[in-house]
């Protein structure tokens, strides 16, 4: 944990686990109650990376980091500060590996790495890397629904299958764009009114984010923020099946077991959404081609729900 001196905002690494390979985990920029809050989150979101790459035997460990304090800086103090960001990350010799998080663009990686730090992963296409980790992780999140579905209706196939979305910012709008392909039929909230300019289709019903969640739908994937799904959420709601992609969107454990106890299914968000960290870091780490990334993420993210499915069922 460091302070920068010219803006004050606090650089936090967490490194939760090196056994399978580099901590690795997205660098996140948002602003938090208090820094308390802030290191929780970041503690909770390293554990997540860790178990993303061991579900899907990807030879990486865990980690995460979160800017705190920088979100009214403009955007020459805000590029200068994630070079500086850059800087202090070389201090872990690639014992921590970052890449995109919520409020971090591939853009920003590119600045991140622009004073050489090594292994910042999905910079530009300009400056060398895959870009946008986005559609990896929509593609894998699409591959665990349809495994979820197949597991409830006996059938893979989502035509006509009413699925809510929480938030339809990168993930959210290339799932959304995937799962109408499929002839789903869609509720989708995002509190940002420019979003929905981007998801314009007869198939698409906008509801008020305040009761997304309630929406009575076969299938609910929370996509904004963690810990969506808590003691006072869980009990409104009215679909057979969750699929996490938002890192860790239940509060506790217990809201885990709520979800058994009243028979929904549950495919966790660490198995589900780790298609963008798995995808990218095996085209960057592992020189994957784009196209055996995209074979390796549905292959990895269906066997893993298959074995995490033996094991409980
Ligand atoms: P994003 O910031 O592009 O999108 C989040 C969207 O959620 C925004 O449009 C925001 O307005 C909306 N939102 C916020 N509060 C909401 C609410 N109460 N109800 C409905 N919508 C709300 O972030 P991104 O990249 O799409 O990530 C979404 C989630 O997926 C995050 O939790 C992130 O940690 C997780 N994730 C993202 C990955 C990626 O490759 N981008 C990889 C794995 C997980
Ligand atoms: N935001 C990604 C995640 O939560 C983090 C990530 C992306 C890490 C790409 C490495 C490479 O899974």
């Amino acid at each position: 944990m460091a302070r920068d001196a010219q803006t004050g905002a606090w650089f936090i690494v967490a490194i939760h686990s090196t056994k399978l390979g580099p901590a690795r985990g997205g660098t996140r920029m948002r602003g938090y109650a208090s820094l308390d809050a802030a290191i929780l989150d970041v503690l909770a979101l390293s554990q997540a990376m860790t178990w993303k790459f061991a579900s899907l035997r990807f030879p990486s460990g865990g980690g995460k980091a979160v800017i705190v304090g920088a979100q009214e800086l403009g955007s020459e103090a805000r590029r200068l500060l994630l070079i500086r960001y850059g800087e202090h990350l070389q201090q872990f010799q690639g014992r921590f590996q970052t890449g995109p998080d919520v409020g971090t663009s591939p853009a920003d990686m590119s600045v991140i790495a622009e004073r050489g730090t090594p292994h910042v992963f999905c910079r530009t296409r300009e400056k060398g890397g895959p870009g946008d980790s986005a559609p990896l992780t929509a593609l894998g999140v699409q591959a665990a629904i349809v495994d979820i579905a197949s597991r409830l209706n006996g059938s893979p196939s989502l035509d006509g299958q009413r699925i809510a979305i929480q938030g339809v910012g990168s993930v959210g709008l290339a799932l959304a764009k995937l799962l109408l392909a499929q002839g789903a039929s869609l509720l989708v909230a995002d509190p940002d009114p420019t979003r929905r300019a981007c998801l314009q289709d007869p198939n698409v019903t906008w509801v008020d984010p305040d009761r997304v969640l309630a929406s009575p739908c076969d299938l609910l994937v929370p996509c904004a923020l963690g810990g969506a799904l808590n003691h006072i959420t869980l009990p409104s709601l009215r679909c057979r099946g969750v699929i996490g992609a938002a890192n860790n969107p239940l509060a506790t454990s217990a809201d885990a077991a709520e979800l058994h106890a009243r028979g929904i299914l549950l495919a966790p968000d660490f198995i589900a959404n780790a298609g963008g960290a798995v995808g990218c870091t095996g085209i960057e780490a592992l020189g994957w081609s784009p196209e055996r990334a995209q074979t390796e993420v549905e292959t990895r993210i269906r066997e893993a729900l298959a074995e995490t499915f033996s094991i409980v069922e």
